[in-house]
């Protein structure tokens, strides 16, 4: 990890928005003593909790067991994540409410009940133990937004299998590898999706990917694309309605340890490699169901909408386990929110009456960039509360947001979390906190935030580093394969204290505010790249001898992909060159870690060990005057790099 001083100018915002009266007044948390309560002792307020909120075969023996950095919730405790999103909902009037409201992007529209969604999702798992799935087993998911993609989550933790999803704008290379590393034995995808009108191929990706997936021995394929003409491997492939037709509708759901695994999902680290964050059921699934509860405010009659796909962990969190384990109709779209006009989710929104909406900075900043008149055209009036996630809300977009959806009444949830922590850390809760644009404001309560510095002491007041004081039930238990890096990545930095990766400080009243990550990880819309992986995948490249990948402040996304390259000697860096590299990098890792600059260079400026130092490139590429340059072997590259560059920018 590269230290980068951290400095926080603006923690002078006096704007202070308190819950609105009638909003607190039926909040479903109102009670400010919380966080004193939870963190007189965070077990038992948690196992309270689990036993309130949460359908049990068999009640726990012991609450935590800390071994650091390895914990275990619920011990002994036996239950089952689908049984808690599907069956106990089925077992009451709620079986005839809608438990998901999809529209496709071409405007087709479905709706499954509770009851819809128990008898499909039964259908499937009965599918899957046929075709030799068994508890334990890992299951590959690579689907768009569609109903399926929901089933398909469910059908696995009712049987007990691992579900592990790719999310669908993944390439190839990295979906092979993501099955390879969880030795997936089974995939589950479809023909292909609507994007902007146009067809997503998905199933080509996948064909592609399993030319070196030796594991995987069945293929279920969800016919979404009416006229297709896609390849079926006899023998492997198989299409999701012959799997359903003649399964059983009656799928008992299989009675899981709390600490048995519930998915792995992949996510980029400070390496080339992905790294399977291992998420277990019992804790996973109170932490998501407590969080949604108290900070989405859910109640029986909300339609709740989270723009996030099902292929990140706010899908898996925040579409499917929280508001399913709550019994919440969710509304679920397909497509992006400019097809056909800029005004899709704005149309969404009045045509279902959404209540709840939880979406990305990088997509209100879009927004803002469109203008008012998009959702000016729309009756917004249903929406009651707005959640933010993914990166750190600029108050601009936080006011923007507040504003001109939220019509000035809807309080702001800026949720600060990750895909190791399952659940939100960081958040305000809108009956009680007074909100501050731009700060995520306080830990949740029962789980012990801090803001520390170099050497893992308590800041009070000023910028450091995140960290989380011991356990909390959702909290990743391993990387999959690999516990020895999970061990470094999170609890080495600070010795007894889970590091986040990220920079935040506390204001004089002790709202906190994020920074943005302090190691070798980007946040480009909200989503993680590793700058390692962008850099491999580069070096692979024939024509390229090094690569230096870095952030770079960007407008709309918060920030963007930058390259320095070095070229192989006798290679000429032409514009060509650059258009092929940027489709390179695209086709190794996915669309979403295109390059948005290659800049060629003879040299990159390196330390005399020979480490690059990315902090100058930030520095060149972000245009400021170049911070300390004592530590470089060689002065004269930095000082024509800069030149450069700044010459490139101009012309
Ligand atoms: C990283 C985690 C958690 C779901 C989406 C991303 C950044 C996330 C916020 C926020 C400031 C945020 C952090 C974090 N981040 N939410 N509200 N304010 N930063 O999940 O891919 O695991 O990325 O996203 O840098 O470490 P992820």
């Amino acid at each position: 990890m590269e230290a980068k001083a951290i400095a926080f100018e603006s923690l002078r915002e006096e704007r202070l928005f308190p819950p609105p009266p009638a909003f607190a007044e039926q909040a479903n948390l109102r009670d400010p003593e919380i966080y004193k309560k939870a963190a007189q002792d965070p077990a038992a307020f948690w196992a309270k909790l689990a036993e309130e909120e949460l359908v049990w075969y068999r009640k726990w023996d012991k609450v935590l067991e800390w071994e650091p950095p390895f914990a275990k919730w619920f011990i002994g405790g036996k239950l089952n994540a689908c049984y808690n999103c599907l069956d106990r909902h089925v077992q009451t009037w709620r079986r005839n409410k809608a438990a998901i409201i999809w529209e496709g992007e071409p405007g087709d529209t479905r709706v499954l009940t509770y009851q819809d969604l128990f008898r499909e999702v039964n259908k499937l798992a009965s599918a899957l133990k046929k075709l030799g799935v068994v508890k334990g087993d890992r299951v590959a998911i690579y689907l768009p937004m569609i109903p399926e993609a929901v089933i398909a989550m469910l059908a696995c933790a009712r049987i007990g299998a691992v579900h592990s999803i790719v999310f669908g704008g993944f390439s190839a290379e990295a979906l092979r590898d993501r099955i390879n590393d969880a030795q997936a034995k089974i995939l589950i995808t479809a023909d292909g999706y609507y994007r902007r009108g146009a067809v997503v191929e998905a199933k080509k990706n996948a064909d592609q990917a399993l030319k070196e997936c030796p594991g995987v021995e069945k293929v279920i394929v969800v016919n979404r694309i009416l006229k297709t003409q896609i390849s079926m491997e006899p023998g492997r492939d198989l299409w999701w309605q012959e799997v359903m037709e003649g399964a059983s509708a009656d799928c008992p759901a299989e009675e899981m340890d709390a600490e048995d695994m519930l998915f792995i999902l992949y996510t980029s680290g400070t390496t080339g490699k992905p790294k399977g964050v291992v998420h277990t059921t019992g804790g996973y699934l109170l932490g998501t169901h407590v969080t949604t509860k108290w900070v989405f405010d859910l109640k029986e009659e909300d339609l709740y909408w989270c723009t996030a796909d099902i292929g990140w962990i706010t899908g898996h969190s925040y579409v499917v386990y929280g508001p399913l384990s709550l019994g919440a109709s969710v509304l679920m779209y397909e497509g992006t929110p400019d097809y056909p006009d800029r005004d899709r989710w704005w149309d969404l929104v009045e045509k279902y009456r959404v209540t709840v909406l939880y979406t990305a900075p990088t997509a209100i900043r879009t927004c803002m960039r469109w203008g008012t008149d998009y959702p000016a055209r729309h009756d917004l009036s249903s929406l009651r509360l707005l959640g933010s996630v993914g990166e750190p809300i600029n108050p601009e977009a936080w006011m923007w947001y507040y504003k001109y959806i939220g019509g000035e009444r809807c309080p702001i949830a800026d949720t600060w979390w990750q895909t190791e922590t399952g659940m939100h850390i960081v958040t305000p809760l809108p009956g009680i906190t007074a909100l501050k644009p731009g700060s995520a404001t306080f830990g949740f309560p029962g789980v012990e935030v801090d803001v520390v510095d170099d050497v893992g002491n308590s800041i009070k007041e000023g910028g450091g580093y995140l960290v989380i004081r011991g356990p909390w039930p959702s909290m990743l238990r391993t990387i999959y394969g690999d516990p020895q890096r999970y061990v470094d990545q999170y609890w080495s930095r600070f010795p007894g204290m889970y590091f986040t990766g990220d920079g935040a400080a506390r204001d004089k009243d002790g709202y906190l505010w994020l920074l943005g990550r302090v190691d070798d990880v980007i946040n480009v819309s909200g989503h993680r790249i590793s700058t390692m992986e962008v850099e491999s995948a580069l070096v692979e490249h024939p024509a390229v001898a090094e690569a230096a990948a870095i952030g770079k402040a960007h407008e709309v996304k918060g920030q963007a992909l930058a390259v320095f390259v070095t070229l192989k000697e006798g290679i000429k860096g032409t514009p060509e060159l650059v258009q092929e590299l940027k489709a390179h990098v695209a086709a190794k890792i996915g669309a979403l870690a295109r390059p948005d600059d290659i800049f060629f260079t003879a040299e990159l400026p390196k330390t005399r060990s020979g480490k690059i130092m990315r902090r100058l490139l930030r520095d060149i590429a972000e245009g400021r005057a170049l911070g300390d340059t004592t530590t470089l072997a060689d002065p004269g590259v930095i000082a024509e790099l800069k030149e450069r560059y700044a010459e490139e920018e101009r012309g």
